[in-house]
């Protein structure tokens, strides 16, 4: 791996995207390696929630590579979001373990598209976060236009859109883009204290609850409907079975 730094401690794998240099901005390699290292820690039986950050004090991600996509014409633009959405911004939505950015910085463009596709953000007070592409002449294409309205409602999410520009961490909490602002020095700690929660639970169930969270945000798909279907499916599960047990006997689940 080039451009990202991957660490498990603790069941908590943290991918850090480590182009400083570039503001930690997405090529085609980081993308790619991305990709990969969701795959891999979701396939791992020691991770057990992911946090995404970027390395240095400046920047989460400021935004897909601009010089990488400055000469495309609109196959290889299309192809660009595609490929994109398909292989990174779709895969860490639906990810089965709990994903957590940790906004510690800009993140503009792509790099606020990865945080939405995260499950939620926690935000230094640093960030400043925005969607400027129409200022590039293009529009939002790994997922923004879809998640920002879904996060913040339909007239912010078109304000941010239209006017490219940035707003600072408190007004990302009080959109609830964010979930939680805190310092710099507090950013990764708070989300592993969130990890640590989370973990405690059923990785099973957890990974259920996204799937019928995500469902009701998929056109043509009944969410109520895949909410029971997935419901159904924890009774079978040891988990399930673990669950009811150790409440019944008065101690911690072992999952
Ligand atoms: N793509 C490619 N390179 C980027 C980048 C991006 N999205 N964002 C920053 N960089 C590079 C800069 O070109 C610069 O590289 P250089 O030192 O080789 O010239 C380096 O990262 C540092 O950025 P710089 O602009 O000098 O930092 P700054 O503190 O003056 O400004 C930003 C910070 C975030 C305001 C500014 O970098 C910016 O506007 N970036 C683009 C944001 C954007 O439009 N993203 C959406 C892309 S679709």
């Amino acid at each position: 791996m080039n451009n990202i730094l991957v660490t498990t401690d603790n069941k908590i794998t943290t991918i850090t995207i480590n182009r400083p240099s570039k503001l930690n901005a997405l090529n085609k390699e980081t993308i790619a390696e991305l990709s990969q290292a969701i795959d891999t820690a979701e396939e791992d039986h020691h991770t057990r929630v992911i946090i995404l950050r970027g390395s240095g004090e400046k920047a989460f991600v400021a935004g897909a590579d601009i010089a990488e996509f400055a000469d495309f014409t609109p196959e290889q633009g299309k192809e660009l979001a595609a490929h994109g959405q398909e292989i990174l911004f779709n895969k860490v939505e639906k990810c089965s373990k709990p994903v957590i950015a940790a906004v510690n910085g800009f993140a503009l463009g792509g790099g606020l598209e990865l945080a939405m596709a995260a499950h939620f953000r926690i935000a230094s007070d640093n960030a400043r976060v925005g969607l400027p592409e129409v200022s590039l002449g293009v529009i939002p294409g790994y997922g923004g236009t879809q998640r920002l309205p879904q996060l913040v409602g339909k007239g912010r999410a078109m304000e941010m859109i239209m006017t490219a520009g940035m707003i600072d961490a408190g007004t990302a909490h009080s959109y609830g883009l964010v979930n939680h602002v805190v310092t710099q020095e507090e950013l990764i700690p708070t989300c592993e204290k969130i990890a640590g929660k989370i973990m405690r639970n059923s990785p099973v169930a957890l990974g259920a609850a996204i799937d019928a969270v995500n469902a009701g945000f998929v056109d043509g798909v009944d969410g109520y409907q895949a909410e029971i279907d997935c419901f159904r499916a924890s009774f079978s599960t040891d988990d399930f079975k673990e669950g009811t047990t150790a409440f019944l006997e008065k101690r911690k689940a072992d999952f």
